[in-house]
């Protein structure tokens, strides 16, 4: 079977006219309506399906993202793999923004988010999943996004975990300080649960942050909205650049294995009860 991208845009790149051949689906979930229509056409000539994760007006804000729905619609519509993108905050001097990172692991902080399909709804997939949330990433996927950012010419770094916060506050001083002193690279507000749910479907996902601030753990520096937008826009192109480099490459490769081993690890990790 040809393979599907499903593109998951964060902020900044709510509505990006980079579809070939666009058509927009509406569409209705088990667990409710995803966060906009999704948009299905081609890049290069390789099918994808994007959906912007705060809706292409950007009014959700993280808490009430459905994860849920925008992951299971990426499914119905059979993609075979997901790249999204994210903003996120620095813990390292080093880690400036403008730069990419490519985060192997997460941790997550969050406390109002639903992170599983197998919640024992009526509707919903029978049973009790425990998945391994290590690694999060796909790290086939991961280290093509990688070599993309390598081709394009960015600065990026190539692992480091994130920290996320439920928001949609930023981070005060203390806990900035807090997670810097973890060692953890950086800090955003919708790492999770994308990821991990894209697990239970056993689709491989890899995700892309861009740095737009130092949250507030340097002196004389905090993170405002304002900031994070300018920086955004004036870097988002490089987030854009990297998804179209990507699917062409992600079309050329045969993701069979990748995939059955990524469906069997989910499969493997419920446990149905006797009815
Ligand atoms: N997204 C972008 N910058 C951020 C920060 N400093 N904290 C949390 N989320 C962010």
């Amino acid at each position: 079977m040809k393979t599907k991208v499903g593109i998951i845009g964060g902020s900044g790149l709510e509505d990006p006219q980079i579809l070939e051949n666009a058509r927009q689906i509406e569409m209705e979930t088990p667990f409710g309506k995803p966060s906009d229509v999704l948009i299905e056409g081609e890049i290069g000539g390789v099918p994808c399906v994007l959906i912007s994760r705060h809706g292409r007006n950007h009014d959700i804000m993280p808490t009430n993202v459905n994860y849920r729905a925008n992951l299971w619609a990426l499914m119905e519509l059979n993609v075979t793999v997901i790249i999204a993108s994210t903003a996120c905050g620095s813990l390292k001097e080093e880690v400036a923004p403008g730069h990419l990172v490519f985060p192997n692991s997460i941790f997550d902080r969050t406390h109002r988010r639903i992170q599983t399909f197998f919640d024992g709804e009526e509707g919903h997939p029978k049973g009790v999943i425990h998945l391994p949330s290590d690694p999060v990433y796909d790290e086939k996927l991961r280290q093509l996004l990688i070599g993309c950012a390598r081709d394009l010419g960015y600065t990026y770094h190539d692992r480091g975990f994130g920290v996320c916060i439920e928001g949609p506050r930023y981070s005060t001083k203390a806990e900035s300080l807090v997670f810097k002193s973890w060692d953890a690279t950086l800090v955003s507000m919708t790492l999770v649960p994308e990821g991990l749910l894209a697990k239970e479907l056993g689709i491989p996902y890899a995700n892309v942050t861009l740095v737009t601030d130092y949250d507030c753990w340097k002196d004389g520096d905090h993170v405002t909205m304002e900031s994070v937008m300018e920086t955004f826009a004036e870097n988002s192109h490089k987030a854009l650049a990297l998804f179209m480099r990507a699917v062409v490459q992600i079309g050329e490769i045969d993701w069979s294995d990748q995939v059955r081993a990524a469906k069997k690890l989910a499969r493997d990790a419920v446990m149905v009860g006797k009815d």
